[in-house]
């Protein structure tokens, strides 16, 4: 059996929708008939319940947003995997996740040292930003940040889970980090462009220094005054302050689906017509 955790969001959703024809469990906090397909209620915060459903054999995808206590929970299903004797985990980090590094990264980074030595056989994918976050970023208009100039690579989240669905339904293959990337990577003010014409409505991007930054984030969206000035540092260290590891393009969503990834235009097309959702990806813009 596939077991898919976090099932209800971006990727889980497009992931549960590719494996359909397959022996797959959707693992949910909140019944979820929409779904269209068996699911189980589990919670990460109670990692024994996510434990439970699991048997020898099984293949494990490995997801849900960060919270506090990501880390600890996420490590415990990992053990709890190894002592039920799953065959294979499929889980998703983030690019540069690294124990130490700032923010999710680093709590990815704890996480995923922990897979490695899990003893399960593992694949950690390593995505960009993804192309979901964009319309809400630009809802007002004004997408605010201190990635500066340089230009820093989206995925559509569909292409993480076509990737993962290649992955669960094939042979268990060799432990590895996989870096997936979309096909392009632009400045934030080509970004707003595509937004704008895609959408039909201004949008434009504000480059904003580290202080004025993190003000903005502590101030707008009421982020804790620490928690704010990382996030401003680390715009800025994917941006131009960095060594330009954000924009670089892997061939791997093509390497692993036969398909190349979904352009930011692809998915603005999909986005205003609420097709995001859908798995199958038959054109590539
Ligand atoms: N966004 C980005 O740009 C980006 C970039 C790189 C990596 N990532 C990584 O991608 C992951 C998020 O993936 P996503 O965008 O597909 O997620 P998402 O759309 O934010 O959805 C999160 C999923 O996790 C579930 N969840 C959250 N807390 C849970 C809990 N305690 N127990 C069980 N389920 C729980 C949610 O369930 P409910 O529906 O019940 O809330 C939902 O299904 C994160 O690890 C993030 O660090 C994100």
């Amino acid at each position: 059996m596939i077991v898919v955790t976090g099932a209800t969001g971006s990727i889980g959703r497009a992931l549960v929708r590719r494996l359909r024809e397959r022996d797959v469990l959707a693992v949910v906090r909140r019944p979820a008939e929409d779904l269209g397909g068996p699911y189980a209620l589990a919670d990460f915060d109670r990692p024994e319940t996510i434990g439970a459903l699991l048997s020898p054999g099984d293949r494990l995808f490995l997801n849900s947003s960060l919270w506090p206590g990501f880390a600890d929970a996420h490590r415990a299903v990992i053990d709890l995997a190894a002592q039920a004797g799953v065959a294979q985990i499929v889980a998703v980090s983030v690019r540069d996740a690294a124990p130490g590094a700032r923010l999710g990264m680093g709590v990815h980074g704890r996480v995923d040292a922990h897979l490695r030595k899990s003893g399960v056989p593992w694949t950690i994918l390593q995505p960009s930003g993804f192309m979901q976050n964009l319309p809400r970023d630009f809802q007002d208009g004004t997408m605010y940040g201190s990635y500066g100039s340089a230009p820093i690579n989206y995925i559509d989240a569909r292409d993480i889970a076509e990737v993962a669905a290649a992955l669960l339904t094939a042979p268990v293959g060799p432990d590895r980090d996989l870096v997936l990337t979309g096909p392009e990577s632009l400045s934030h003010d080509r970004v707003a462009e595509e937004i704008g014409k895609a959408l039909g409505r201004p949008a434009r991007y504000v480059n904003l220094p580290l202080p004025e930054m993190a003000a903005h984030l502590e101030e707008r969206q009421g982020i804790p005054q620490a928690h704010a000035a990382e996030l401003a540092a680390l715009m800025a260290e994917m941006g131009e302050r960095g060594d330009g590891s954000w924009a670089e393009i892997t061939t791997t969503v093509e390497d692993l689906t036969g398909r190349p990834p979904r352009s930011l235009s692809t998915f603005l097309a999909d986005h205003k017509t609420d097709k995001t959702d859908e798995a199958d990806h038959k054109s590539a813009g």
